[in-house]
């Protein structure tokens, strides 16, 4: 075969985005072949984030050239495609918000919320973490940083703007850090909506590829004000794996329906038990299967099951999420596991919201 800037694109256009089963070239991703008698450049443009897929992408195009293209140098290069922002103002520097979300508190959501934020920065992205939760602010503890207050700044067109806390390279602002808790105990309504816009309007994230949003649990009035207001992403449901909690994850899926958020999936938490000292055991403490049986019934994903560990309840309380420890592996495993297959399913969504039946470019 004769090697034409054509086959090179006809070739690479057949390798698969791993996420979306798609080829590059029904993708539209291969933007430019460049082909000189010693060298070829590609390059290539997939929806984000790229993280997770960038490196496996690109060995399959190093792997072709190298089949089609043994003798000449080549230079691959993986860029985002462009993806209009989330929202307005201060959100306008982020790229994507997840609503970590619960039908009741006490199933972990805050701690599969600051694993989530800390999974997603270890891949290089930039994230942040919003804590909405006004009674029961946790990622201050989580991130070991209570105490802290958000400090007033002026941003150069002269607005005022508040500073997110920033602890491991994750930005994090929290009611924690506005209000403490015994004045909390009596806030509501109106006041705690300025409390809430607050955290939205004033707080200068500058820019993120990711926002993980703590929902204060529960499905009421604040919960479906806050999902209307910002622009989501979308949302991940924690439940653990009893009926009772899967009573409100069946409200929690109807909330998000009714305010057009898609449910990226749900994450069972406090799954199993396995004793450090019978590592061969495994107890359904809570019981086994809602988080899956759940799933089906709603066409949703089961993101992951995340083990009761004495580990992680450690790092929440102390204040290290433990994906970012040097603790047991298996728990930063299914933790890690979860954090791709949420961005598996965001890298899904943004290619529903941002594909174009434009036609495929001359290159
Ligand atoms: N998988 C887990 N293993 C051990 N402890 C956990 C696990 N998930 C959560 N916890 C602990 O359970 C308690 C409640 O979790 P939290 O994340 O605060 O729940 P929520 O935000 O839903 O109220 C915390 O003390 C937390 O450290
Ligand atoms: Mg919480």
């Amino acid at each position: 075969m004769q090697l034409t800037k054509d086959n090179v694109i006809i070739e690479l256009g057949n390798i698969q985005d791993p996420d979306l089963n798609l080829s590059l070239n029904e993708l539209n991703a291969i933007k430019s072949v460049n082909l000189t008698d010693t060298a070829v450049q590609v390059s290539v443009e997939l929806y984000q984030p790229i993280q997770w897929v960038y490196s496996d992408v690109k060995s399959a195009i190093k792997n072709k050239l190298n089949e089609i293209a043994p003798n000449h140098i080549h230079e691959i290069f993986i860029q985002e495609k462009d993806t209009p922002n989330a929202g307005k103002n201060m959100l306008s520097g982020i790229k994507n918000i997840i609503a970590v979300s619960s039908g009741k508190g006490g199933v972990g959501k805050s701690s599969i919320a600051s694993n989530l934020a800390a999974g997603l920065s270890l891949s290089g992205a930039k994230v942040g973490i919003i804590d909405g939760d006004v009674y029961g602010p946790s990622q201050p503890t989580m991130f070991g940083v209570t105490g802290e207050q958000l400090m007033i700044t002026q941003l150069p067109d002269g607005t005022q703007a508040a500073l997110p806390i920033e602890q491991f390279g994750i930005k994090i602002a929290s009611m924690g850090f506005i209000i403490n808790r015994d004045e909390a105990a009596i806030v509501r309504g109106p006041m705690l909506a300025g409390y809430f816009s607050m955290l939205f309007e004033q707080v200068y994230w500058e820019n993120l590829d990711f926002l993980v949003f703590d929902l204060p649990p529960g499905t009421g009035d604040i919960q479906l004000t806050l999902t209307q207001k910002i622009p989501l992403t979308g949302a991940v449901i924690v439940t653990t794996p009893q009926e009772i909690s899967l009573a409100d994850v069946r409200r929690s899926i109807t909330m998000f329906n009714k305010v057009k958020v898609d449910v990226i999936g749900i994450v069972e938490n406090m799954s199993y038990f396995i004793p450090e000292d019978m590592p061969d055991k495994k107890y359904y403490i809570f019981g086994e299967g809602g988080g899956k049986r759940i799933a089906e019934e709603f066409g949703v994903e089961l993101l992951g099951q995340v083990p009761l560990n004495m580990a992680m309840r450690e790092g929440n309380d102390g204040g290290m999420p433990i994906i970012l420890s040097n603790a047991d592996s298996h728990q930063k495993e299914v933790l890690k596991d979860i954090t791709k297959n949420i961005v598996k399913g965001i890298r899904k969504l943004n290619y529903e919201k941002y594909k174009v039946s434009s036609p495929i470019i001359e290159i």
